[in-house]
């Protein structure tokens, strides 16, 4: 059978920084507290108008060509994403108008901070069956535009950005080694943006109420992404036929240092096989694996070859990890 694995990334953050210090300013919170709890320093927010497919089409142009792949030879475009630009159209065919990927199917799919793993599994599998030979799958959000920013429970969290990766046939024993996904719908109410969708319009006073932001429950979502994310990891090493032993670098979602480290501890992995990249960007849900992905292979830090782990949990509940020979 096929090994699929990507050809390509690239990744693109808004350039305004907002940091703990200007938070500061406007809540009742210190970069102490910030950086301390979370270990956020800082994040990118977007400027009015620049919106969740401007962030994706950069990170997909840079995809392409790192991949050296044209926009023509698309033959699916995936976006994880919980920001669209609107309703529909979706991100992906937006994506595809501009970046003129004119053979492509689009869609989003929805799995908050796990967004990215479920694409990329999803868009490795249309491979793997023979249906496509490459698959755009992009995470990008602009969580900043359903955050309250007079909440400090969530407006310290969150960032905008977006990643790509151009998915393709790799040589035998590389690329996409073994993946696991999961849900848990029980825990749904633990974080969502409850006004907005057909359950409950948006109306004058769903507006009023701020029901149409995030709304979390902080601990517990700790909770549950400490005890997921070593979980997750352990299932797709089973799936790859591996052991924590055998990987190089851990690529997580970042929410929180300290779920970070957590999760580095569970496999036994020294901090500096870890990539971690939330003190500048805070969590960028979708796109944070891409991101920091983008980040671990143009530093030069994974190498051809390397096993690496990429690993997220989210609103849902979601989790997923993939295990990939690079
Ligand atoms: N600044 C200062 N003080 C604060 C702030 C703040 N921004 N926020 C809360 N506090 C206070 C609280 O009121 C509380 O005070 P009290 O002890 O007097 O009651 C105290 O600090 C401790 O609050 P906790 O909520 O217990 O702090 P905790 O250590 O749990 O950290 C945090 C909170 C950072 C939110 C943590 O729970 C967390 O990271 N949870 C996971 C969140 C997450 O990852 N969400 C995203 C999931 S991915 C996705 O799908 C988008």
């Amino acid at each position: 059978h096929k090994s699929v694995g990507i050809l390509g990334i690239g990744s693109y953050v808004p350039e305004q920084v907002v940091t703990n210090f200007d938070l500061e300013q406007r809540l009742d919170t210190s970069d102490k507290w910030i950086v301390e709890r979370t270990g956020i320093r800082e994040r990118r927010v977007v400027k009015k108008g620049e919106a969740t497919s401007v962030l994706a089409t950069k990170a997909a142009e840079k995809a392409l060509q790192d991949a050296n792949v044209s926009p023509e030879d698309i033959d699916l475009i995936i976006v994880g994403t919980v920001t669209p630009d609107m309703q529909f159209p979706s991100v992906a065919c937006l994506v595809q108008e501009n970046i003129k990927a004119v053979r492509a199917a689009a869609f989003d799919l929805t799995a908050v901070c796990s967004g990215f793993i479920y694409g990329l599994v999803t868009g490795s599998s249309f491979i793997k069956a023979g249906t496509y030979k490459k698959v755009l799958v992009i995470g990008a959000e602009t969580l900043s535009t359903i955050t309250d920013w007079k909440d400090r429970n969530t407006a310290i969290l969150f960032g905008d950005g977006a990643g790509a990766v151009v998915l393709g046939e790799v040589a035998p024993g590389y690329g996409i080694l073994g993946v696991d996904l999961g849900a848990e719908g029980t825990g749904g109410h633990l974080l969502k943006v409850p006004a907005g969708g057909s359950r409950m319009p948006t109306t004058m006073e769903t507006i009023s109420q701020g029901l149409h932001f995030t709304h979390m429950d902080g601990n517990e979502v700790f909770k549950f992404a400490v005890r997921t994310m070593g979980e997750t990891i352990n299932k797709a090493l089973e799936n790859a036929q591996l052991s924590a032993g055998d990987v190089k670098y851990l690529i997580p979602h970042q929410a929180n240092f300290r779920i970070i480290q957590s999760a580095a501890k569970r496999l036994g992995l020294p901090m500096e096989q870890v990539v971690v990249n939330v003190d500048k960007y805070g969590n960028t849900s979708a796109a944070s694996i891409p991101i920091a992905l983008d980040e671990g292979v143009k530093s030069g830090r994974v190498k051809a070859g390397d096993i690496i782990a990429i690993a997220g949990f989210g609103g849902g509940l979601t989790w997923g990890a993939g295990i990939i020979r690079w």
